[in-house]
């Protein structure tokens, strides 16, 4: 399969992605939230519970995986990735090796892992990975922040990897993740978006990347946490989009944010109203959450096997209304009907 059939498959029908591809310590803190220890088995398990929940191929397209999933099993021997394959749910992974101090710069951030990426990519495709993601961070606050500096540096290295990915047959998620902590406005966030966004394709194509060979992963154009003022989700929706038809090319496949902090169903209403919004989206608009995909699963699983069918429930539940939303298709009674059966 060529790269650009890989990415219409797997955001088809307006499928997302489920980012479980949380490194050790990263999981480490979301286990810890539950009081369970960040033991490789206890990640393995509950990333089966997810992997193994009846029917997630209809909401999912692809599933993130860490290079320590990539290698591990079911409990029965079948290779988490081989499992996914199976469903028709295309198995990606995360190659990027995190974000440092970028040299030179106050206090911005800097993603690494180019080094000896080739090889890397080689053996990610032999384990089945076929789509991969790396995140740039950056940081932002009401004046000063991005700098050009910050903007630039991680746009390049974006579009590096994304090069990279392409020649080994495998799709690059490009994320530019624009945080969501801080105080600034919504405005603020537009304006920042549209600059890292046209930087990171002038890159892309300066590296001859295939537009038509990626899948975008933003955040939406929302305000800080600390914003005294929070926009509904229709404005949200409504500069998200406007945002992105002014730089995004319309022969980018697909768009799956990432949830960035919001609130599960927070993250699913904003979704839904994205794709309500009434003016051209030539992409598909969908999810590629992780903690908000996640986070009530991770509490209902709480370290314990006999929780798997509650764990199960509770995600192809969220599954189900994140794929509804990027249809414009959500409602609260689909969330409450399905919320009231399984309480
Ligand atoms: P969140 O949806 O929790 O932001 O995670 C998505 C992700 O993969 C960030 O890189």
């Amino acid at each position: 399969m060529s790269i650009q059939e890989i990415a219409k498959q797997i955001v088809e029908n307006g499928r997302g992605l489920l980012a479980a591809d949380e490194s050790n310590g990263t999981m480490g803190k979301r286990l810890a939230s539950i009081g369970v220890e960040n033991t490789e088995e206890n990640r393995r398990q509950f990333r089966e519970f997810l992997f193994t929940t009846e029917g997630i191929e209809k909401y999912c397209g692809g599933v993130i995986l860490y290079e320590e999933t990539l290698c591990q099993k079911t409990e029965s021997g079948v290779p988490f990735a081989q499992l996914l394959e199976a469903k028709g749910v295309v198995p990606g992974i995360k190659v990027d090796a995190g974000a440092v101090m970028l040299a030179g710069s106050q206090d911005e951030k800097i993603t690494e892992g180019l080094d000896g990426l080739r090889e890397r990519f080689a053996d990610y495709y032999k384990a089945g990975a076929r789509f991969a993601k790396w995140r740039a961070v950056i940081e932002i606050d009401s004046h000063s922040r991005p700098t050009g500096q910050a903007i630039h540096a991680n746009a390049e290295a974006l579009a590096r990897y994304a090069a990279l990915a392409q020649e080994a047959g495998i799709v690059p998620i490009v994320e530019p993740e624009i945080l969501m902590d801080g105080d600034h406005s919504l405005v603020r966030c537009d304006l920042v978006t549209r600059e890292v966004l046209e930087t990171v394709f002038d890159y892309l194509q300066l590296h001859r990347v295939a537009l038509d060979g990626i899948l975008l992963k933003p955040n939406m154009v929302i305000a800080g946490k600390e914003c005294d003022e929070q926009p509904s989700a229709t404005q949200i929706a409504n500069a998200t989009v406007a945002c992105f038809q002014d730089v995004v090319p319309d022969i980018v496949p697909g768009i799956v944010f990432l949830s960035g902090g919001q609130g599960e169903v927070q993250a699913t209403e904003n979704l839904n109203a994205i794709n309500l919004v009434d003016s051209d989206k030539p992409w598909i608009l969908s999810f590629s959450y992780g903690r908000a995909l996640q986070q009530g699963a991770l509490k209902a699983w709480a370290g314990k096997e006999v929780n798997k069918s509650a764990t199960q429930q509770i995600f192809a539940h969220r599954a189900e209304m994140n794929w509804l939303a990027a249809n414009g298709e959500y409602t609260a009674d689909a969330e409450d009907n399905r919320q009231a059966a399984t309480a």
